[in-house]
């Protein structure tokens, strides 16, 4: 498997070490062209082989999917029987290319809401993969924001109560480490497909100095030429924290800690 990295001359810029995806539009997709909504989330799996391979190649160290929220439970249960399946499969079917691109898997979620065939294929994917010293490919599978946060709280009340921690201790760093992956650094880049400008509910502790970028182009549709669009568009930002950016500062005295600049 080629393992040649794009240089960062592509972009003009570095390529983000965290990509987090929300892949919307499956059903769209498949109802402009007469099909089933289902037909486009298995049409959308090619866009995840791809996308995955693509960022690994790049050197891209995390990407993160939305493949699943919480409130997706809501849909009709056909659908999400479909879903799972789908993702029982994929698992199986995509373990190959997954350790041919040195990809290390690891799900965030509440997963034990999957069906247990599911979970099993996915458990078993994961600990193929574990020592895979390339991309870390994070799966949100009935992930929720909201819930992530209200789990995090509810463990650190339980320690304060046990007078393991004491409250005056907490600050972002105690939060951090009670979310799903408290290891994993925050996204650089969001990118959300199919053209809506919100966030449903995806990693709002963490994208908090993200860079989103939308395009039109649904999940089905996206392939590498839109991820490097994204990827060319990031490279622009100036990213400042809050802070001033190095040449408004005059040679970067006083700059914040933290900020940098893409470019
Ligand atoms: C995204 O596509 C996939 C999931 C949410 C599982 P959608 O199924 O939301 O497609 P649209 O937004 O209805 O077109
Ligand atoms: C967000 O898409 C969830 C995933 C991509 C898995 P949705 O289609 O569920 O989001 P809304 O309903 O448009 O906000
Ligand atoms: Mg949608």
């Amino acid at each position: 498997m080629a393992k040649e990295q794009v240089s960062h001359r592509s972009f003009g810029g570095p390529v983000p070490e965290h990509v987090a995806i929300i892949m919307d539009g499956n059903g769209r997709w498949a109802e402009e062209r007469g099909m089933l909504r289902v037909q486009g989330h298995g049409a959308g799996v090619a866009s995840v082989r791809e996308v995955t391979t693509e960022c690994a190649r790049m050197g891209v160290k995390s990407l993160t999917l939305y493949a699943f929220s919480i409130e997706n439970w809501k849909r009709p249960s056909r659908e999400v029987r479909y879903l799972m399946r789908l993702l029982r499969i994929f698992m199986h079917r995509e373990r190959r290319t997954l350790m041919d691109n040195d990809v290390r898997l690891h799900c965030i979620g509440r997963l034990d809401e999957l069906p247990a065939p599911a979970l099993l294929e996915l458990r078993r994917t994961e600990a193929m993969t574990r020592d895979n010293p390339g991309m870390l490919l994070r799966l949100a599978l009935s992930y929720g924001s909201r819930t992530e946060i209200g789990d995090a709280v509810r463990k650190i009340a339980l320690e304060a109560v046990r007078g393991d921690l004491d409250p005056n201790d907490i600050d972002e760093e105690t939060i951090r480490a009670y979310l799903y992956d408290p290891v994993t650094p925050d996204p650089d880049l969001i990118i959300r497909t199919a053209g809506e400008m919100r966030i449903s509910n995806f990693l709002l502790w963490q994208m908090s100095y993200a860079e989103l970028y939308v395009t039109d182009v649904c999940w089905p549709e996206f392939r590498l030429p839109h991820l490097l669009e994204a990827f060319s568009a990031y490279a622009k930002r100036k990213r400042k924290f809050g802070g001033l950016l190095d040449e408004a500062q005059g040679g970067g005295e006083g700059r914040a800690a933290g900020s940098r600049s893409t470019a």
